[in-house]
């Protein structure tokens, strides 16, 4: 809906979307994008994938490591060089501007990869931002995974603040696109037994921010 939509429903569609971002800080979207542009995607990260996928690191440059008992994805960062990730990467513009419009975040550009999960990987409970430290605003995850079954595992848990208590645990069924503020809530993808596909994205602004009263982060 979100590439698609005639400019009435997509305003609705985009009301929606923000008025559930300000209320919860999150929001999980079952039906935001084409079905071939899904196709398009799952093609490019599926079992059937002839990409170059490299192992996903911490931290940035001079910081970025490996540490393969935080995570064990392997990822391929999108661009405009092809087809279906440049359209992936053009709705995610639209929805930039929407949510600019509606929510004053000064949200400045995107970045996102794919991500491939073997049977058996993990992310541990993480932040995607910290407090002044970083220029990632919203995080978004869009799955790809057709028919996934509950038993495969596979959830990312989502916890409130630095409690343990879980507000969800979102099965990565296809199609189904989350965001979340990056600095609020840590979270942690659970090992399946099945391959998970997905593609993480975030929305930065051009210099770090440091929101007062914001929660310190730990991994
Ligand atoms: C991440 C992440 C969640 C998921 O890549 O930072 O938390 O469900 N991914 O794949
Ligand atoms: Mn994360």
């Amino acid at each position: 809906m979100i590439a698609t939509a005639t400019a009435g429903a997509c305003d609705g569609y985009y009301d929606a979307l923000a008025t559930c971002l300000e209320r919860d800080g999150y929001c999980l979207l079952s039906e935001g994008l084409p079905e071939d542009m899904l196709a398009a995607l799952y093609r490019r990260v599926g079992p059937q994938s002839d990409l170059d996928f490299r192992r996903a690191g911490v931290g940035r440059d001079n910081s970025f490591r490996f540490n393969s008992r935080l995570r064990t994805d392997r990822i391929h960062w999108l661009s405009h060089a092809h087809s279906a990730e440049s359209a992936y990467l053009s709705s995610m513009e639209e929805l930039r501007l929407a949510l600019n419009q509606r929510l004053f975040l000064g949200l400045f550009e995107f970045e996102s990869h794919f991500a491939r999960y073997e049977p058996g990987g993990f992310y541990k409970k993480h932040l995607d931002a910290f407090a002044g430290k970083t220029n990632r605003i919203l995080s978004t995850v869009l799955y790809l995974n057709p028919g996934w079954q509950k038993e495969w595992g596979g959830e990312l848990v989502m916890y409130r603040d630095f409690n343990d208590e879980i507000i969800e645990r979102i099965v990565p069924d296809y199609g189904r696109l989350l965001l979340f503020f990056s600095e609020r809530f840590p979270h942690e993808v659970c090992p399946a037994s099945q391959p998970r596909y997905s593609i993480a994205g975030w929305f930065k602004v051009n210099q770090p921010v440091f929101i007062p009263g914001a929660a310190l982060g730990r991994h």
